[in-house]
């Protein structure tokens, strides 16, 4: 069973290296709303996910995302536009196909970014979050299974799933660019609903500042793979019951991804300049 899946994957690695300019140092994974920065690339290859074999796809009609492979200041970048996530009905396995085929492919960091609502009454809408470390709430691991001894151990060590390194560099690329960069523990739910008050005043209690619905099972997978990870979030609204009076919706979301995806971009940008 182990051995179809990773033939699976290595077909699918294979057909995208095919495709690429050159071998990428780093994989960054921009959120749906996010992707919408990809106009600003410039020159490089598009490689459609329906392009690559095995490639977990929309099974309704609809936009499903791409590759885009390219240099970001000389560094050979790969770049997932769109991600795809358990709520959708995709397995964890499906989820971190993608991840998977990063680490096949040689690389060896990740930055992944989302939207997420903020938990900690010091965080506004709109504020950019370094990932400091991760709640796994649903439980679910992407790792349950049969281990693939190809990609890391049975029993992965995630004591510093988030890179030190690269959050000092990242803290240092915020502060020479004038941005302000927050740091918290991000907290994944299954979703797709948001959460009630009182899950969010109980995620406060176990040490959350931020809730999203995706992350955490790419994240698991890249570290058990041995991946140098980097995770920054846009608190897009306030997580639910933090204003009492306010509503949440996926408009919401969708317009301070929109406000803040320049900053978002810019911030990247420094990043991998300093990679
Ligand atoms: N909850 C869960 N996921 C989210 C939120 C939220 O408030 N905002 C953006 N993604």
């Amino acid at each position: 069973m182990s051995d179809s899946r990773l033939e699976k994957l290595e077909r699918g690695a294979s057909a995208l290296k095919a495709r690429l300019p050159e071998c990428p140092m780093i994989a960054l994974v921009l959120g749906s709303g996010l992707s919408g920065a990809v106009g600003s690339f410039g020159e490089g290859v598009r490689i459609p996910w329906e392009e690559i074999p095995g490639f977990p796809l929309p099974t309704v009609a609809g936009h499903a995302g791409e590759f885009w492979a390219g240099e970001v200041h000389s560094k050979p970048v790969l770049v997932q536009c769109g991600r795809i996530h358990t709520y959708e009905g995709y397995s964890l396995d499906e989820v971190t196909f993608a991840t998977r085929l990063f680490a096949l492919l040689g690389i060896k960091v990740l930055i992944v970014t989302n939207a997420s609502g903020a938990i900690n009454h010091d965080l506004a809408a709109g504020d950019l979050v370094l990932i400091r470390d991760h709640i796994n709430m649903p439980g679910e691991n992407p790792l349950s299974g049969p281990n693939l001894e190809r990609f890391g151990p049975r029993f992965p060590d995630m004591s510093a799933a988030y890179s030190a390194r690269l959050r000092t560099l990242a803290k240092k690329a915020a502060t020479e660019e004038g941005i302000d960069l927050k740091e918290g523990v991000y907290l994944a739910t299954r979703g797709p609903s948001y959460e009630t008050p009182a899950e969010i005043s109980a995620f406060r209690a176990l040490g959350a500042d931020l809730v999203g619905m995706s992350t955490v099972p790419e994240v698991i997978v890249a570290v058990h793979a041995g991946l140098e990870v980097l995770g920054i979030s846009c608190a897009t609204n306030l997580a639910a019951g933090v204003d009492p009076e306010a509503r949440l919706s996926h408009q919401e979301v969708i317009e301070t991804t929109r406000r803040v995806g320049e900053e978002m971009w810019r911030l990247l940008l420094a990043i991998i300049d300093r990679l």
